[in-house]
């Protein structure tokens, strides 16, 4: 998996094909996509266009997609990713992830009644659909998001195959140590998302932190002579995390690509690393309305 990917949550319809084709061009060869984002379509007219100017062969690309919460299920599983194929018009993905372990019943958050606890949808029999797309071809490998250790710790002791990945939230502030080294220990890839600490307004806390404008990140910015999301998305590949920033700016895509080439120093790395307080900007209260089965403590299992 290259180390550095395009983020596509929240790219809006009628940018996002022009950022992925740009990307392209500019050099990116992972794309993050997710079925619940609702863009893969455009996503797929532009690799289709980007494959047919020559600018990229398929299996040069890492693409990811995601099984939206209303997939769970092993026999929904197939259906999914054949969906999201026909979307982004592929033969196959790189990597299919579970999204969330919050089974729901409809698309739609917020709907009273629409979640299924997870004794009532076991993630392991969502996994099972999981196996057999693999080993289907449908996907080249295959993992989950947002999943913690002891969720992962259950998985893995009844997966046939391993989930090579967990997509969590990851930045200075949010660096989730203890879940690294579980994950390296199970050779568990980790890509982070939300890496800039910049969600869009709607999904962002009230007086959450500004993290590219913390002193720790623009001090270090300033000696390396880039920027403060630089140094952050840098930050993440030293730690062997892969980055996956959003943006449908050309500066800005050009720019977190040009991360790659910045060496952080190991005191760079001690001073973002006293960063850390622990703080998610997507915390997953969305996932906790009144009457669902599912609460802060049992969705992170921290605490
Ligand atoms: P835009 O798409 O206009 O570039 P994250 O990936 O952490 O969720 O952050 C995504 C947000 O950060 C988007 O609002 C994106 O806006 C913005 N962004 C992307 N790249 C940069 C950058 N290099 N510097 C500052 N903001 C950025």
């Amino acid at each position: 998996m290259p180390a550095l990917g395009l983020g596509t949550w929240q790219a809006p319809k009628g940018e996002v094909g022009q950022a992925v084709l740009e990307a392209i061009r500019l050099g990116y060869r992972h794309i993050d996509c997710a079925a619940i984002y609702g863009n893969e379509k455009e996503i797929g007219e532009a690799l289709e266009a980007a494959f047919q100017a020559g600018d990229v062969r398929r299996e040069e690309l890492w693409i990811t997609s995601k099984l939206w919460n209303n997939r769970h299920g092993h026999h929904n599983v197939r259906p999914a990713i054949e969906k999201t194929l026909a979307d982004l018009r592929l033969d196959y993905l790189d990597l299919y992830l579970i999204h969330w372990p919050v089974p729901m019943k409809y698309v739609v958050p917020h709907v009273p009644n629409q979640f299924l606890s997870l004794e009532e949808q076991p993630i392991a029999d969502t996994w099972l659909g999981m196996e057999e797309v693999l080993e289907a071809d449908l996907t080249k490998h295959i993992g989950v998001s947002n999943f913690s250790i002891k969720k992962l710790t259950q998985l893995l002791e009844v997966a046939r195959h391993n989930p090579e990945v967990n997509q969590v939230e990851m930045h200075p502030l949010l660096a989730q140590n203890t879940l690294c080294r579980f994950c390296e220990a199970e050779k568990i890839h980790i890509t982070a998302y939300t890496p800039l600490g910049r969600p869009a307004a709607g999904d962002r806390p009230a007086n959450a932190p500004e993290l590219l404008e913390s002193p720790v990140v623009t001090a270090i910015a300033e000696q390396h002579q880039c920027t403060p999301a630089q140094v952050v998305l840098a930050w993440a590949m030293e730690r062997g995390t892969a980055p996956i920033p959003k943006s449908t700016n050309p500066r800005r895509l050009a720019e977190n690509l040009a991360s790659q080439n910045i060496a952080l120093t190991d005191a760079d790395m001690a001073a973002l690393n006293k960063l850390d307080r622990h703080y998610r900007y997507v915390d997953g209260t969305f996932w906790t309305p009144p009457g669902s089965p599912y609460t802060l403590q049992n969705l992170w299992d921290e605490g």
